[in-house]
């Protein structure tokens, strides 16, 4: 979404008077249109996202039949042009085969380059100017390619025993969608999903209208109203047992469960209700709409991950992973991590709620989460190694250095400056920083704001040191 709204006026007689224009370009900020960059800089996935352009709105209509495994999708994307554009990239795998692209209602030229995989390339007729909003359609089907990450895990749209698991972090999104597929380019959704009748296809947010049945086809319409990255999109099919309520603060919540999974689901699920509305207590009002959770058996997966509103869990869910992905909602999925080297502000952050959870329903405490790691000497790597500041590649983003370590990391300044200013910290942050994108470094600096400390040897020896910290 973008958060500049200015307009910059069209640029008038794109050709000609070239020496005027000269004297105007070397005078002001107006230049002619160029294409906007294949990625949006991160080092770790240097294709994902553009450059040139910030969505506010995807429009999804998919259908998808489980039989073929075939997906057929029109994408209507509403943009703006954070430069003048003569050509612009989507994020989309080259599986899924582009037919027509059209920008603001007229057709526009396009490849699908063999060499970028992942990149569609649009050339509207006329070029974009620096502040116009513009409206991309694509056309386009196949069979969505399973991508398997650099850590091998697998996602994207991944057929299971009866339907789809939909999952798309790190970079599994373009493997169903053309988006820009960067972190930091939030935007509203709207998914409607057409599947053989008695499926269910769940998406995020909340139902925008009744399922409705033509012809043995069911459309399902969602709406994430709020902003969200695209990789917490999901569009997953499955034979669901869907179940609505209430938490008692007042939150919507609905659960998609397969029918085989329903009773082992059942102890963790009761407990959704009361974990939202404790994490709100806690960091802040629920930064969504509706909470949920999805479950499959999709055991060739083997994670789960945090879908906006509505997690998702590759078999029945343990209370300490729902606790850790409701978590998520405002630390991942509300304050998003801004470079994938920064995944310590999504995970470190989930995995020590998840133990406060733990702490705050009469079962173990965070402190003794923090002291059965910390009974780990400095000779084990998979704990203390890679930091959890910048674990250094794509292939160890999801190491357990990130993850538990990261989570001491959180116990250890609870310890250092007390509970009461540690909440006042993680509390801000969530509100602060809400639907936004952080830092590592942010995230240090704010707790050293919010504490009046000086924190720099603290998050040193904790975050970026090689080492099991000794003393902080
Ligand atoms: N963010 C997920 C979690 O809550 C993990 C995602 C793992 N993804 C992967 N491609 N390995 O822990
Ligand atoms: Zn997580």
């Amino acid at each position: 979404m973008a958060r500049i709204s200015f307009r910059v006026p069209r640029l008038i007689g794109r050709s000609g008077m070239a020496a005027a224009l000269a004297v105007l370009v070397a005078a002001s900020p107006v230049a002619a249109a160029s294409p906007g960059a294949t990625g949006a800089g991160d080092p770790y996935f240097p294709l994902q996202g553009n450059g040139g352009y910030d969505v506010g709105h995807y429009g999804l209509n998919l259908r998808w039949d489980p039989a073929t495994d075939r997906l057929d999708g029109v994408a209507t994307i509403q943009a703006f042009a954070t430069q003048s554009l003569s050509a612009f990239d989507l994020d989309l795998r080259r599986d899924l085969v582009v037919t027509s692209v059209s920008v603001n209602g007229e057709r526009a030229a396009f490849t699908q380059p063999a060499l970028l995989q992942q990149e569609l390339v649009v050339r509207p007729r006329h070029s974009l100017a620096k502040g116009d909003t513009f409206t991309a359609v694509v056309t386009y089907g196949g069979i969505p390619p399973v991508i398997t990450d650099p850590d091998g895990s697998i996602e994207g749209w991944v057929p299971t025993a009866d339907g789809a698991f939909v999952v798309g972090e790190p970079q599994g999104s373009p493997a169903w969608y053309p988006c820009n597929d960067t972190p930091t380019d939030k935007a509203a959704f709207d998914v409607t999903i057409t599947v053989p009748a008695g499926y269910t296809a769940v998406s995020n947010g909340e139902m925008r209208a009744r399922p409705a049945t033509r012809y043995g086809w069911t459309t399902f319409s969602w709406r994430q109203r709020q902003p969200m990255a695209t990789y917490l999109a999901t569009a997953s099919v499955s034979h669901f047992v869907v179940t609505t309520g209430r938490t008692p603060g007042g939150i919507p919540w609905t659960t998609a469960v397969e029918p085989a999974l329903t009773a082992d689901s059942a102890p963790a699920l009761a407990k959704l209700p009361a974990m939202v509305d404790y994490f709100t207590s806690v960091f802040g009002p629920y930064p969504f709409g509706s909470a949920g959770a999805i479950v499959m058996d999709a055991p060739a997966i083997g994670y789960a991950l945090e879908t906006q509103t509505k997690p998702i869990f590759p078999g029945a869910p343990d209370e300490l992973t729902l606790a850790h992905e409701l978590a998520h909602q405002w630390f991942g999925d509300s304050v998003t991590l801004r470079r994938w080297s920064d995944i310590w502000v999504n995970e470190g952050f989930a995995e020590w709620s998840s133990w406060m959870w733990s702490e705050a329903s009469g079962g173990d405490s965070a402190q003794a989460f923090f002291d059965y790691y910390n009974s780990f000497d400095n000779t084990n790597d998979w704990l203390w190694r890679p930091v959890p500041a910048d674990p250094g590649d794509a292939a160890n983003i999801f190491n357990s250095a990130v993850y538990e370590r990261g989570a001491m990391t959180l116990q250890a300044l609870r310890v250092k400056v007390g509970d009461e200013t540690f909440f006042r910290i993680l509390r801000g942050w969530a509100t602060q920083l809400r639907y936004g994108n952080a830092s590592v470094e942010d995230f240090t600096s704010f707790a050293a704001r919010v504490s009046h400390q000086d924190l720099t040897h603290f998050f040193d020896v904790w975050l970026r040191q090689p080492d099991k910290p000794t003393s902080w």
